[in-house]
């Protein structure tokens, strides 16, 4: 009997995902993951936002049919974020050039624009910042598109390298493929100021280089609209452009796998463009969830509920801050030889805490701290009662 499967080799764990797996095999009882990208309160847990359950609890009682959704998704979904990304008034006016597909999450999105970048502009390469998420590289390769790096972050200085990355974008042909993170760069939380912003749309535009915007923590700075600043500004200085938006995070609806691709184009194509994304799509997972699509249309459609939304956001948002400051003081007073004042001007969950990569593997196996092997910090992952016990054995380790 041939047995067909016999030569398939071991693929190695998911750098991020892996490390979750192995924290919960780990029998200590002193343990903290700061690894995956996921937000929990101060009681470790990563909660149903109370928006959400009353949507759910609505759609209990009233919806009647699970059929399946077009293609491109739930139109009213679609119109809401769109109004929710752009504003209601900048949506007005250019719609029409706004593809929107629904999308399996942000990585979804991702996957979806690479795919149609491999398709329509043969030849172009995608390039990544260095350092960016792990899953981009995987994402845009198995795309079918060329990924090299950019430079981002200046470890030494514990800052973006502005002129760095703005000098290797300047040298780069017509159609590369630029993926910027458009707030919250993960891992580094070092993001741009509003001047970098408008200095790489003109560029762009110069240099005729395709913006991909990775939008995967809109909320997790200043608010979900003003965390969505560069996509205005590239739109409305008519850089033509793609994004994944991921509401897996600022909707705490990770399993959900709700997210959008948008492709914001100048001319009279978005009909084509969106008959290109949805053979895609059909080809690929035939149609998105409902569930989630559901809920969010629900939750940006009644104005109580997005309150609520606004408000259980911001309270994410607040509670990371806080824990960023009370995690600096405790560093400041805790023995450590770096000094981390540095964290105070990064955005969002992660930064990184100067750890080389022996320095993160001591942590792991003496102490039972994980995080990725860059040394990239979850801030969420803290609490209270960790708190000083992370700070004092990231100072055993040389920290
Ligand atoms: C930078 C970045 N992009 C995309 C994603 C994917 O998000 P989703 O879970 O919605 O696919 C993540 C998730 O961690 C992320 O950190």
């Amino acid at each position: 009997m041939t047995h067909f499967f016999s030569n398939v080799a071991k693929a190695p764990s998911d750098p991020i995902l892996g490390l979750t797996a192995s924290f919960l095999k780990d029998p200590r009882e002193k343990k903290v993951n700061l690894s995956v990208g996921i937000y929990k309160t101060e009681q470790g847990k990563t909660p149903v936002l109370s928006c959400v359950k009353e949507a759910e609890k609505f759609f209990l009682e009233q919806e009647e049919t699970k059929s399946y959704l077009p293609i491109e998704g739930d139109s009213l979904y679609l119109k809401e974020i769109a109004a929710l990304i752009f504003g209601r008034k900048l949506y007005g006016e250019l719609s029409s050039h706004i593809t929107l597909v629904q999308s399996l999450g942000g990585a979804g999105a991702l996957r979806l624009g690479g795919e149609f970048i491999a398709q329509e502009l043969k030849g172009s390469t995608c390039y990544i910042s260095d350092p960016t998420w792990p899953n981009h590289e995987a994402i845009f390769t198995q795309s079918g598109l060329s990924v090299k790096k950019y430079p981002y972050y200046d470890f030494k200085q514990k800052k973006v390298d502005f002129d760095a990355m703005y000098q290797f974008l300047s040298s780069l042909p017509s159609k590369s493929l630029i993926v910027l993170h458009a707030s919250c760069h993960n891992p580094s939380g070092a993001d741009l100021s509003r001047d970098q912003w408008s200095q790489i749309a003109d560029l762009c535009l110069s240099k005729e280089l395709i913006p991909f915007f990775d939008a995967a923590y809109l909320g997790f700075d200043v608010s979900f609209e003003e965390d969505a600043y560069p996509l205005q500004l590239f739109a409305h200085k008519g850089v033509e452009f793609l994004a994944s938006i991921s509401f897996s995070k600022n909707f705490s609806l990770y399993a959900e796998r709700v997210g959008a691709f948008i492709l914001f184009s100048k001319g009279n194509e978005s009909d084509a463009i969106l008959s290109q994304l949805k053979k895609l799509v059909r080809r690929n997972y035939s149609n998105p969830p409902l569930h989630g699509a559901k809920l969010i249309g629900k939750i940006l459609q009644t104005p109580s509920l997005k309150l609520k939304w606004e408000e259980e956001l911001a309270e994410m948002r607040h509670r990371i801050n806080s824990l960023k400051s009370l995690l600096i003081a405790s560093f400041a007073a805790g023995g450590t030889q770096t000094d981390y004042s540095y964290l105070s001007d990064k955005k969002g969950l992660f930064s990184f805490c100067n750890l080389s990569k022996s320095q993160v593997e001591r942590l792991m196996q003496e102490f039972g701290i994980y995080m990725t092997a860059d040394g990239r910090m979850n801030i969420a992952g803290l609490n209270t009662s960790n708190i000083e016990y992370v700070v004092k054995s990231i100072a055993s380790v040389g920290g």
